[in-house]
């Protein structure tokens, strides 16, 4: 037995929360921005993934016409931050709708440090950081997709194994359906089977 859910009939937020328990888990972007007024702005965003390898493009959704999209709009850059473990509450804090002249680095407590080639601050305590010029947005229906050209990278040394990034260093948060959020779980590897190899399994 299924159980079957409608969009047309179901309502916008009740879809949206099915959709958020099903599409899991979801990385999240620790975005920020700054103001065209020159104000830090800093917030989660989970829908978020890589769009293109080359050029190396990742992108984020604004549900809502939100401060770090206006922010991207109106200066054209942005910074991804991974969102660490560590940081669950202070990551959190920064999804509380502060007015557009506060900064959540300043409001929640967050170290910021100067990024290398974009504007808005990196965030200290995280281990990764993508500095992103803005490609282009796409407008759906009450949603805009931010996509944003990696134009450098860092990567906390304490991180790294033999210069890579590792997955039990990074330690990254997810968001998951209702309020959940999810830790790194138990971790398996398997080698990808080529064709040619298929037949000899
Ligand atoms: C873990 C987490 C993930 C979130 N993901 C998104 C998202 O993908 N898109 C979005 O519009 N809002 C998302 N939100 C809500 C925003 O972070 C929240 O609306 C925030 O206040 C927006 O800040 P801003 O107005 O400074 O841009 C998320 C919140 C949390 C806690």
């Amino acid at each position: 037995m299924r159980v079957d859910f409608d969009p047309q009939t179901m309502g916008r937020d009740a879809f949206y929360r099915l959709l958020t328990a099903v599409v899991v888990p979801r990385p999240i972007a620790w975005v920020s921005t700054v103001s065209a007024d020159g104000v830090d702005n800093l917030a989660p965003h989970s829908f978020f993934t890589i769009s293109c390898v080359e050029p190396p493009i990742v992108q984020f959704t604004s549900v809502g016409r939100k401060d770090s999209l206006r922010n991207v709009e109106a200066t054209g850059e942005f910074v991804v931050n991974l969102a660490p473990e560590a940081l669950f509450e202070q990551i959190n804090a920064t999804a509380t709708d502060f007015p557009a002249e506060q900064g959540e680095f300043e409001a929640v407590g967050i170290e910021p440090e100067p990024s290398l080639v974009v504007k808005p601050p990196r965030v200290a305590a995280s281990p990764v950081a993508l500095e992103c010029r803005l490609h282009s947005t796409v407008c759906l229906g009450d949603s805009t997709i931010v996509l944003g050209r990696v134009v450098h990278a860092v990567v906390d040394e304490e991180a790294l194994v033999d210069g890579h990034p590792e997955i039990t260093r990074l330690r990254p948060l997810s968001r998951l359906g209702k309020n959940e959020w999810g830790t790194t779980g138990e971790l398996r590897e398997i080698a990808r089977v080529p064709y040619a190899n298929w037949r000899e399994r």
